[in-house]
């Protein structure tokens, strides 16, 4: 039996596109609420010898998680052979150390949370500073699709005379492969973070940007302290910049706040849904998963 993909969510959309690449069907996964806010799963029954791949971005996680437990064990259950997960946003990844003295390292305890609940998983470009790779704390198969070269594909069709900025050193893992697979220069700015919606970004070097258009990346915008914070350095001391975000998160008001600190563009992938989407993963994670699931096959059986 081929490949069954359960959207949770608002992942119809990148589900499909998966299930037209894969030659896969997807099946319905329905969430609805009770009144007490418990949730209540019921998935496509006809799951027998499946390989079910579950497709869930992982934004808003506590909402998430535990409904995609119930619908891991549920197809399980129903006698799926087996449950892998694409989660192109992978939350908590950025809690990977104590901070503080008693603070749960969440990066730890989600990855444990996941090994239980699913077989494989697929996410894109998972932030990973402290821990080098995802393998150090999931104990599942964990591949790591990169954005950087549909997003460089971006950039080269709509920008000209890029140059690329990425607002703290972590970034410099996203932006130097996007800059190389562009034919653009880049370059790294650092960044004190005082608080979660506090944040000091060193000056860029405006000189650099004479005749070029800035484009700001970065791996997830949040709450858009950090982005704003380059976007009010730049502001009339160049063309207005581009933003390219991989995980467009917006907390709030974030996305209109970089437009209001002089952005002249935002756009993101469509690892999250949101209105920015410009730049399509399906085919990179579409090839990762496939990739995950003829292993399946060969180390279950067909
Ligand atoms: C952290 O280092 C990440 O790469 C982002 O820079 C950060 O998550 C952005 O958060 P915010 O939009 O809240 O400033």
């Amino acid at each position: 039996m081929s490949a069954v993909l359960l959207p949770l969510a608002d992942d119809g959309r990148l589900a499909t596109a998966l299930a037209t690449r894969l030659g896969a069907r997807v099946g319905t996964l329905r969430w609805t609420r009770f009144p007490d806010a418990e949730s209540l799963i019921a998935i496509d029954p006809s799951l027998d010898g499946a390989d079910v791949v579950l497709v869930a971005s992982l934004n808003r996680p506590d909402d998430k998680a535990l409904a995609l437990r119930f619908a891991a064990d549920t197809a399980r259950e129903l006698g799926a052979r087996s449950v892998g997960l694409v989660a192109p946003y992978l939350a908590y990844m950025r809690q990977d150390r104590r901070f503080h003295p008693g603070e749960a390292v969440s990066a730890r305890a989600f990855a444990r949370f996941l090994d239980e609940s699913v077989d494989w998983l697929v996410t894109v470009d998972p932030h990973l500073h402290r821990i080098k790779a995802l393998g150090r704390v999931f104990r599942i198969p964990a591949d790591c699709v990169s954005a950087a070269a549909p997003i460089a594909g971006w950039i080269r069709d709509h920008v000209e005379q890029p140059l690329l900025i990425g607002p703290d050193e972590e970034s410099a893992q996203w932006v130097e492969r996007m800059a190389s697979a562009a034919g653009a220069s880049y370059e790294l700015l650092r960044k004190v973070r005082h608080g979660p919606t506090d944040v000091e970004v060193s000056l860029p070097d405006v000189r650099r940007l004479r005749g070029r258009t800035p484009v700001l990346v970065d791996d997830i915008v949040s709450t858009g302290k950090t982005m704003c914070a380059v976007l009010e350095h730049l502001h009339g001391r160049c063309e207005p910049a581009i933003c390219v975000v991989i995980h467009p998160l917006f907390v709030g008001d974030a996305f209109e706040s970089l437009y209001r600190a002089g952005a002249g563009l935002v756009v993101s992938t469509d690892s999250i849904p949101h209105s920015s989407n410009a730049i399509r993963l399906d085919e990179p994670i579409a090839a990762a998963v496939a990739a995950r699931l003829a292993a399946t096959s060969i180390e279950i059986g067909p």
